[in-house]
């Protein structure tokens, strides 16, 4: 879930460690970084005449600087004393430049840690030294190591508080490792600190002698995290084919990891196409070699089919390509995740529809339990197994932050609503291929003498979907046109009898009537189809299963106060007295159409004249 490509880890010819910061509100997070910002000489002459200002106008030390209010930028964030966002500062010392990532603590904020934590290679996780290990400790630990960290530094803040005892040093460590056990972190260090006098921070402490370890900031310049990109397979996601003239096709992007030359033999993942290198070209001339961070365009020897969003590696690297895998998904959006659903995935440059067909637990982001779930609320995660449109090329997220990543994206409002992280592929489905059939839709059509379509009816519990739908169908039998009946109260007393009406069941309802449709018109037939179907989603994932000019959306728009007269089952009375749950229109909700092909107004016009209309329709389209 990397906001951006990742840039060659080199500033000024030094490298460039990218940390995040974690721990709750008063663990002197702030403080922490505003110490290194400072011991590194970093802030100028105004900027700490405007803390020492600010330190007593808001400041929680008294007469001394505030570390903290250095680094909670916003005003709002100092006025609450809480920390809302990812800040991002940048320092350097000698040996190395550092891009510190600090995030908010709370639990509510877990998908703002996630960001910061995606983008950085190592944490330093604070703990107060009055509390020990807490809870927020244990999530913190487990995002970290979720979004791929590897080495983390658990800083023992406050320790001044504690008399600079080793022995409650020695006890918070304990308890951490033995926690942290099950995180598979590559290393773990553990430093006295605090914060506020500088202990250990920049300058070993002259309080604590029994403490031989690194300083924090030795740690931080000295830190192996293997960033070395370069030396991985090659991934390079193709942004855009670049075709100026004839004579020329390039395909750029930016290479996220390995290396490529001229003369290498390279496939393109989905296809299994093969070529080699011709040129590396840049702006600035003709590359013998290119690495991971780099922005290059690829010619190559032979015409072969790229297109945007395609994986170019070597023949000996390649990538797992599959439409089924397994992921941590952690949930961003206010609305919760229904399995099924169908979202836009990006991975990569490729977008694709994408749906979670299972979620197989929830973790409990404090215990790290897993836990039993339908569906994931706000920044919840789950262990969930993923279903792509077309295959797609994968990683591990292990193996590789960036094609191991993905983010799903609302496809109504494109706001990101989920990031993903690879675990394997799920081969099972890459098995069954599809048989080819020779007698076909068209072939079966011909033969009735008319075209299939799907007349999708919408609308309320009581509105007429059903009764406007039973008057098509007869006067389409009666001129000799093949039907067949779907209706929600028939379906749920067979092939969907196992579902009520929670959000997810009518996902999973729709999305089996969908493919039944799909059946249905592949045999020819004209089907009508009478659903509630309250989500606009789910009505667009059938009419896309269906062939252009095919699905026939109808909305039959009654008003809840008449459908609640008609009432024709006693459902709504009984909805009302609390004695029936997420029932439509009283507590779950109905999304109007916006593009339906037909609305009618039958409580005005009757269900016959909303017939004929429909017919009309049908016939001036040449469906019938
Ligand atoms: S949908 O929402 O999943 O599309 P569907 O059309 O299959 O619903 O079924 C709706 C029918 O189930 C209603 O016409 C009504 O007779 C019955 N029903 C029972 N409980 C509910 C409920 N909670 N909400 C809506 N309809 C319900």
């Amino acid at each position: 879930m990397r906001a951006t490509a990742p840039q060659h880890p080199s500033v000024n010819g030094k490298s460039l460690l990218r940390f995040l910061t974690c721990g709750s509100v008063d663990d002197g997070k702030s403080t922490l970084i505003g110490r290194l910002l400072y011991d590194t000489k970093l802030i100028f002459d105004d900027q700490l005449a405007t803390l020492e200002k600010d330190s007593k106008k808001h400041g929680t030390t008294g007469e001394e600087i505030d570390f903290a209010l250095l680094v909670d930028g916003l005003e709002a964030e100092r006025e609450q004393g809480i920390t809302i966002d990812v800040a991002y500062r940048f320092f350097t010392t000698d040996k190395r430049s550092f891009i510190v990532a600090d995030t908010p603590g709370h639990e509510q904020y877990t998908r703002n840690m996630a960001t910061g934590a995606s983008n950085s290679d190592a944490a330093v996780i604070l703990i107060d030294a009055r509390k020990g290990v807490l809870t927020q400790t244990k999530r913190h630990s487990y995002i970290c190591a979720l979004l791929g960290i590897r080495h983390v530094v658990v800083a023992v803040n406050k320790i001044d508080l504690m008399g600079y005892s080793r022995q409650v040093f020695e006890h918070i460590v304990e308890d951490y490792r033995a926690f942290a056990a099950a995180l598979g972190f590559a290393s773990i260090t553990p430093i006295p600190i605090s914060a506020r006098y500088g202990d250990n921070v920049t300058t070993r402490s002259a309080s604590m002698d029994w403490y031989q370890g690194p300083t924090l900031l030795d740690w931080l310049e000295d830190i192996d995290v293997d960033t070395d990109l370069a030396a991985k397979p090659l991934r390079l996601p193709i942004q855009w084919v670049n075709r100026p003239n004839l004579d020329f096709r390039g395909f750029s992007g930016t290479i996220v990891s390995g290396a490529v030359r001229p003369g290498d033999k390279v496939v393109v993942a989905s296809s299994a196409k093969e070529s080699r290198v011709k040129r590396i070209v840049t702006f600035d001339g003709d590359l013998a070699e290119a690495r991971a961070g780099e922005a290059v365009t690829l010619t190559l020897e032979d015409e072969i089919d790229i297109a945007r969003g395609d994986v170019i590696t070597l023949t000996t690297e390649r990538p797992e390509v599959t439409d089924q895998f397994a992921a941590h998904v952690l949930w961003m959006a206010d609305e919760a995740m229904l399995p099924e659903r169908q979202y836009l995935m990006r991975i990569g440059c490729r977008y694709v529809p994408a749906r979670i067909t299972a979620l197989k637990h929830k973790v409990d982001v404090n215990t790290l339990q897993h836990l039993a779930g339908k569906t994931l609320e706000l920044n919840e995660i789950g262990f969930c197994n993923v279903s792509t449109a077309t295959a797609v090329a994968i990683d591990p997220y292990v193996d590789n932050r960036d094609t191991g990543a993905f983010i799903l994206i609302d496809r109504f409002t494109n706001a990101t609503v989920g990031a993903g992280m690879i675990d394997f592929g799920l081969r099972r489905a890459t098995n069954v291929h599809r048989q080819d059939l020779s007698v076909n839709k068209a072939a079966r059509s011909r033969i009735k003498g008319h075209k299939p379509a799907v007349l999708w009816f919408t609308g309320l519990s009581g509105s007429g979907k059903s009764t406007i739908a039973n008057i098509i169908e007869q006067k389409l039998n009666a001129r000799g046109i093949h039907t067949y009946m779907l209706d929600g109260d028939n379906l749920r007393h067979g092939l969907n009898r196992d579902l009520g009406f929670t959000d997810a069941d009518r996902v999973e309802n729709i999305r089996r009537v969908g493919e039944v449709a799909k059946l249905f018109t592949d045999a020819g037939v004209v089907v009508l189809c009478s659903f509630i179907s309250p989500f606009r989603a789910e009505r667009r994932m059938v009419r896309e299963l269906m062939a252009e000019g095919e699905f026939v959306e109808i909305f039959v728009d009654t008003p809840i106060e008449e459908c609640m007269r008609r009432d024709p089952k006693g459902l709504y009375a009984r909805a009302k007295e609390g004695k029936i749950k997420n029932f439509t229109g009283i507590d779950s909700p109905y999304e109007p159409p916006e593009l339906a092909e037909i609305t009618v107004h039958s409580h005005h016009t009757g269900a016959e004249a909303a017939a004929t209309r429909i017919l009309d329709y049908l016939e001036a389209s040449g469906i019938v």
